[in-house]
């Protein structure tokens, strides 16, 4: 078993690379099908999500070659029908994308029910409700999603909660449908707009992605492209979450600063220096926070992919904060671990109450989640003394070399097999 070891009380000094982001190159990869040609999709981060998602797009007969820069090409033109095994699509939330990109292109499609972080009951009643005001069929039986039709008609689809994957997946859906198809209430976030973009850059007709009403034109079909994927703002987040508490003086490259507002602006409530530049963004700490309240929300409100890392933090500053989680449910899970460290956290529902501690202390901890085993990361290179953590598998589910560059900012960090 593959463990994390961090010797913890450094600051972090240096630059850092922020790598391809994670939540928009999961549904690329699977749009590819729609194009039913050959497709490069550049600036992909070496993560095993991305490994997944490129195991299933194999086993459904696309021919994939991922290069260590993060070039995929991807061939999807002797697919000729999609039914995704159970085995890979239950380890991935993402798999689901292959619905909205397979009912598209094939009017047929079956995927195993999604698998992904356990972070609440995570429903796909608006993914599917959007699929049958299109036209389509859906079924759920023994464990599988079977989505078919004779046509897709564009329509107005109202969305009753604000869904990231909801929006991609019925944007992929109707982007070859009959006429217009509008989405109302509309997720806005970065990763939204930079699956538009590519399904634009392979001929689709979709506006308004990034606000709340996306319009949609039925094109005939599409065809194959070469595109790059925006950076990752939640990596980018994480590092810059990290260094306010450890201190020190880090530049974080390769980000898009305007995605990044909302972090920016409540590290500089807790009294962190953050300067933005063009596409990079520095931060600046002596490492002595002040205690702030977060909401998350979707974009741009702060995001729940930030709110553990920003826990962590949390804990060693001086005052009270108060985090409160109101996109999913139980998203809360490792702050027991955190407490194992020394934090003083009280969680009551979808709220967490943090009382700023002096200082957190290096413990044996288990990564739960993905973004759970990243504030434990965080809370390492805090604490004092060393920290060890389990189930690390979660964490290079969505970060790429990161201890390598954690290294690199004069972190002590390591990774054991034992
Ligand atoms: C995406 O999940 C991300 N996952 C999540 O990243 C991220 O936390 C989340 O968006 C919010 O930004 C991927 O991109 C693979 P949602 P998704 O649909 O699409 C409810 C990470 O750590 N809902 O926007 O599943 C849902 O229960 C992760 O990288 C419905 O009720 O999120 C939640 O409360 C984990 N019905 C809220 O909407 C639906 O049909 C937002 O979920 C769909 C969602």
């Amino acid at each position: 078993m593959e463990k994390i070891i961090i010797e913890g009380g450094y600051e972090l000094n240096g630059a850092v690379e922020v790598s391809g982001f994670k939540n928009a190159a999961l549904p690329i990869i699977p749009a590819s099908i729609l194009a039913g040609e050959r497709c490069v999709v550049e600036n992909l981060p070496m993560i095993k999500d991305i490994f997944c998602i490129s195991n299933i797009m194999s086993s459904i007969g696309a021919d994939i070659e991922l290069n260590e820069n993060g070039t995929m090409v991807i061939d999807t033109s002797k697919i000729t029908k999609i039914v995704a095994p159970y085995d890979l699509s239950r380890q991935i939330r993402a798999s689901y994308y292959l619905l909205g990109a397979g009912l598209s292109r094939f009017k047929e499609v079956e995927v195993a029910y999604p698998g992904g972080c356990d972070i609440g009951t995570r429903p796909i009643d608006q993914h599917i409700k959007g699929f049958e005001a299109l036209g389509a069929k859906v079924d759920i039986e023994h464990g599988v999603i079977k989505c078919r039709a004779d046509k897709l008609v564009g329509t107005k689809i109202y969305l009753d909660v604000v869904s990231v994957g909801a929006t991609i997946n019925i944007m992929m859906a109707a982007v070859c449908a009959e006429g217009r198809t509008t989405i109302e209430n509309a997720a806005k976030e970065p990763h939204v707009v930079d699956v538009a973009n590519y399904l634009n850059s392979m001929g689709a007709d979709v506006k308004g992605a990034g606000t709340d009403v996306i319009r949609i034109e039925g094109v005939e079909k599409l065809h194959g492209c070469t595109y790059s994927v925006i950076p990752d703002q939640i990596e980018a987040g994480t590092y810059l979450v990290a260094v306010a508490a450890t201190g020190g003086d880090v530049l974080v490259k390769n980000v898009i600063p305007k995605h990044l507002e909302s972090i920016i602006a409540k590290l500089r409530e807790t009294s962190a220096n953050i300067i933005e530049y063009d596409d990079s963004v520095r931060v600046i700490s002596n490492g002595k926070l002040v205690g702030v309240n977060v909401k998350t929300l979707p974009y741009p409100g702060f995001p729940t992919d930030l709110q553990q890392p920003m826990a962590a933090i949390l804990s060693i500053a001086e005052g009270s904060s108060v985090i409160t989680e109101s996109v999913f449910e139980a998203r809360f899970k490792y702050i027991d671990e955190l407490k194992r460290m020394g934090a003083n956290i009280k969680v009551d529902g979808r709220v967490a109450i943090i009382e700023g501690v002096k200082e957190l202390t290096g413990a044996r901890v288990r990564a739960t989640d993905l973004r759970a085993g990243v504030a434990l990361v965080v809370a390492g290179l805090i604490a004092k003394g060393k920290t060890e953590i389990d189930d690390v598998f979660h964490i290079d589910r969505g970060y790429e070399n990161i201890e390598q560059k954690l290294l690199g900012l004069g972190a002590k960090i390591y990774r054991v097999n034992r």
